[in-house]
């Protein structure tokens, strides 16, 4: 069972989990922070609206919906606005 950061936290993932489904289980639903500010998370599921973009290993603007969850994977979500 794969096991991935997300925002430092350590957790286990089925196998075939999208990196989405995983911040969604972790209850984490603010994934990133649109340029107006506003709270923004995945809407179409499959890669096409863009709203799910996270970091994964140092890499930004990645669409958390077309990847499967990866065994090390370290996973940065956008933080709240305070
Ligand atoms: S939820 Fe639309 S691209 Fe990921």
């Amino acid at each position: 069972m794969p096991a991935i950061t997300i925002n430092k936290t350590l957790i286990s993932v089925e196998p075939g989990t999208t990196v989405a489904v995983a911040i969604l289980n972790a209850g984490v639903d603010h994934f990133r922070t649109s340029v107006s500010g506003s709270e923004r998370g995945p809407l179409c599921g499959m890669g096409i609206c863009f709203e799910c973009r996270v970091t994964i290993n140092g890499i930004t603007n990645l669409r958390s919906c077309t990847l499967l969850a990866e065994n090390g994977m370290e996973v940065t979500t956008s933080e709240p606005p305070a």
